[in-house]
């Protein structure tokens, strides 16, 4: 097996690499003056099976132009198969059409890689349970949340102290799974709001009953409102200690901000999105996701 890496997976396919005891092989982006790419593969893949390690975070497009071209170039170079480890997919949040009128954007993504050849995709936490759906091919989705209850269950934080918290209806899948991870943990569910016009988001209840130490869980934090705003009600409802626990870390760019000036103690994310040294900020802790993506690639 021979795996590459696309400049926006280079950090976790690094780690990769390294939980499997192997080493990245080479490929090349050449980025023309007029900002188009050319990818070449430097290493032979005729025959073998090869992957391709890239996270389709910001910028969103060029990132996945970027993997279409890599698979591309594999294809041609004669790989028996190719798998694209793309640990955050962008766009999955617009699955479906919410309003009349709008595209259903992951399901162009998947028709894409569909067409080009992709043979398998791995990838973490997705959105919602219908994008799987969306594929053609076989797609794999991991889970962080076993990393999640590790760090959960070592800080001791135990049922009878701590209740975790989902942002929002959607989360409700991911809070029931972490629930029983860590001995059923008592789970509440914030009802919020997204003005799909404005963007503005507002909480205002919570059904079930808030601990002093709350455990906010979601799967993605990107202008970090969503915390902030879950916060500021747990606050309001005796709650003392609140940490966070999202899977990606798709910060834009007030996200550090409005988080390290949020009610929450700490922010544990994972590195299926790079955070450069600018996004980074006190509260900000990064667990990794590479060995549970080196098992699967192992397996
Ligand atoms: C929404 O359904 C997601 O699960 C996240 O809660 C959301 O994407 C977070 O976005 P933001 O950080 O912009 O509030």
């Amino acid at each position: 097996m021979k795996i590459f890496s696309g400049t926006s997976g280079k950090f976790l396919a690094e780690k990769i690499v390294q939980n499997l005891g192997t080493e990245l092989s080479r490929l090349e982006v050449f980025v023309f003056p007029d900002g188009e790419k050319r990818v070449r593969i430097l290493d032979k893949v005729l025959d073998e099976d090869t992957v391709v390690v890239q996270s389709t975070s910001s910028p969103v497009d060029e990132n996945y132009m970027q993997l279409f071209f890599i698979i591309d170039a594999l294809k041609r170079g004669g790989a028996k198969s190719v798998t694209a480890v793309v640990p955050y997919l962008g766009y999955q949040r617009q699955d479906h059409m919410f309003r009349e009128g709008e595209d259903v954007s992951v399901k162009v993504i998947a028709e894409i890689l569909d067409t080009i050849g992709l043979d398998k995709l791995i990838t973490v936490d997705l959105h919602s349970i219908k994008i799987k759906e969306a594929f053609g091919i076989p797609a794999v989705e991991l889970s962080a949340l076993p990393v999640f209850a590790k760090v959960i269950l070592e800080k001791g934080w135990r049922k009878d102290s701590a209740v975790l918290v989902t942002p929002d209806m959607g989360g409700i899948r991911r809070i029931k799974i972490l629930s029983e991870l860590l001995n059923n943990m008592p789970f509440a569910v914030i009802e919020k709001n997204r003005d799909l016009e404005t963007g503005r988001i507002s909480a205002e209840n919570i059904e079930g009953k808030i601990s002093k130490k709350a455990i906010i869980v979601d799967d993605m934090i990107s202008s970090g409102k969503t915390v902030a705003v879950a916060a500021d009600l747990l606050k309001t409802r005796g709650a003392e200690e609140i940490y966070v626990f999202a899977t990606h870390a798709v910060f834009s760019e007030k996200a550090p901000k409005i988080l390290q000036e949020s009610g929450v103690n700490s922010v544990y994310v994972t590195d299926t999105v790079f955070v450069p040294g600018e996004k980074i900020f006190p509260k900000l802790k990064i667990l990794s996701v590479s060995k549970l993506i080196a098992n699967e690639l192992g397996d």
